[in-house]
């Protein structure tokens, strides 16, 4: 059976592939691979968030299609953005999503045809690339470089580029680099895409990871920002409720309906007792969202403490649950770095190449992973040498 065309831009993603490659490891060395790839949270949702829905999972009424979403969830998003981010938020600004990702892949069929270009972050998240391949739009990159703090050089961005973008998606606290973004910056970020007609689509799942300087802000706090863009907010990061998918899409008025339009053609909601455990999350947010901060921020000193003393020295990243961590200059790009460091020490990151081209010298580390293991690698990284060795070659 012929698969339609627009699939040959998609490939597996990458961690699928890591997956086979730590399978193939595991078995043949009996060696338990210890896995820095992906981002899904090890941190559990509260007790009590739990409990809600396990109470509402009881209820047979629960099980309908929940097309409209729960009233009660709406109003703890505004009361959430009005008091976490200081943003007042209208119901009809407001649409509840299958978490994030539903958003991200949705969006791009939404506003483009195809040839539309739409400009992305290189390095990027995987599905900002995956979502333009499949509407068929053309995607224009916007290179973030360490010299820039890892910001967008609008300047840099070229006048054929301007015209032909339709909607460009930027995340900060970004994946993978880490780095968070200045208020001028955001001022910056809403006059361009006023300027060029861009929709933005402001990727803020990490709000509420941020170590250094003041707390994460919406985009959505910034004047002008709903009239050129919409937010994507996640209950995956900071509630520990990935696979319970809950997000919410913000902003903009236009782009919210036409969204609802789009997307009563696709689903019938989420899950009622989601919703309610939605609900308790956002309650109790507050002391949630500091003990899981506080978590990171244990474990972001201890990797920098350990992995250092063992060689690898590595700079953190004022937000995010990510390390970008450079790889040494001996190896021709971080796949091989990636490869070697697997079959060396049974550490598995994921190499910067898989997340663009400007990844090609850095590879991200998930800090998804208890101390324990963050001490085992350390370990391994010092009895193998295997940053040592390099040190002492070069010297
Ligand atoms: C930058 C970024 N955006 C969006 C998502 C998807 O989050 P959600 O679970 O809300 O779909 C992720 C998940 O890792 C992410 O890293």
């Amino acid at each position: 059976m012929d698969i339609a065309r627009r699939m040959d831009f998609l490939q597996t993603s990458v961690f699928t592939d890591l997956r086979a490659e730590k399978e193939e490891f595991e078995k043949n060395t009996r060696t338990r691979v210890l896995d820095f790839t992906l981002g899904s949270p090890d941190i559990p949702p509260a007790p009590s968030v739990i409990q809600t829905l396990c109470i509402e999972a009881r209820h047979p009424g629960n099980y309908r299609y929940a097309v409209d979403p729960l009233p009660e969830l709406i109003e703890a998003i505004q009361k959430w953005y009005q008091t976490r981010y200081r943003v007042h938020l209208e119901q009809d600004e407001i649409c509840l999503l299958q978490g994030s990702q539903e958003a991200l892949v949705n969006l791009p069929l939404l506003y483009c045809n195809p040839h539309d270009g739409i400009l992305i972050q290189d390095p990027y998240y995987p599905a900002y690339v995956d979502a333009p391949h499949i509407a068929q739009a053309d995607i224009i990159y916007m290179p973030l470089k360490e010299e820039n703090d890892f910001l967008i050089d609008f300047d840099a961005i070229d006048e054929e580029s301007r015209r032909k973008a339709k909607m460009m998606i930027v995340c900060y606290p970004n994946n993978p680099t880490g780095a968070t973004a200045p208020d001028w910056f955001i001022e910056k970020l809403i006059r361009f895409a006023h300027d060029n007609e861009i929709l933005v689509v402001y990727d803020n799942a990490y709000s509420d990871l941020v170590f250094e300087g003041e707390p994460g802000q919406s985009f959505l706090s910034f004047p002008g920002a709903s009239e050129v863009g919409v937010e994507l907010n996640s209950f995956s990061k900071s509630y520990g409720m990935a696979g319970a998918r809950l997000g919410v899409l913000c902003g903009n008025k236009e782009v919210i309906a036409q969204y609802k339009k789009l997307k009563s053609n696709l689903d019938y909601g989420i899950f009622i007792p989601v919703q309610y455990a939605g609900i308790t999350a956002l309650k109790i947010g507050k002391d949630i969202v500091k003990k899981t901060r506080e978590t990171y921020m244990a474990r972001r000193e201890l990797i920098e403490k350990e992995f250092t003393a063992a060689g690898w020295p590595i700079h953190l990243p004022a937000g995010t649950m990510f390390v970008w961590a450079k790889i040494p200059d001996e190896y021709e790009d971080s796949y091989t770095f990636a490869k070697k460091l697997l079959n060396d020490t049974g550490i598995l990151v994921t190499p910067g190449n898989a997340l663009g081209e400007e990844g090609r010298r850095y590879v991200r580390l998930a800090l998804v992973v208890n101390s324990f293991t963050i001490r085992q690698a350390a370990k391994r990284l010092m009895e193998t040498r295997f940053f040592l060795e390099h040190q002492d070659q070069n010297q």
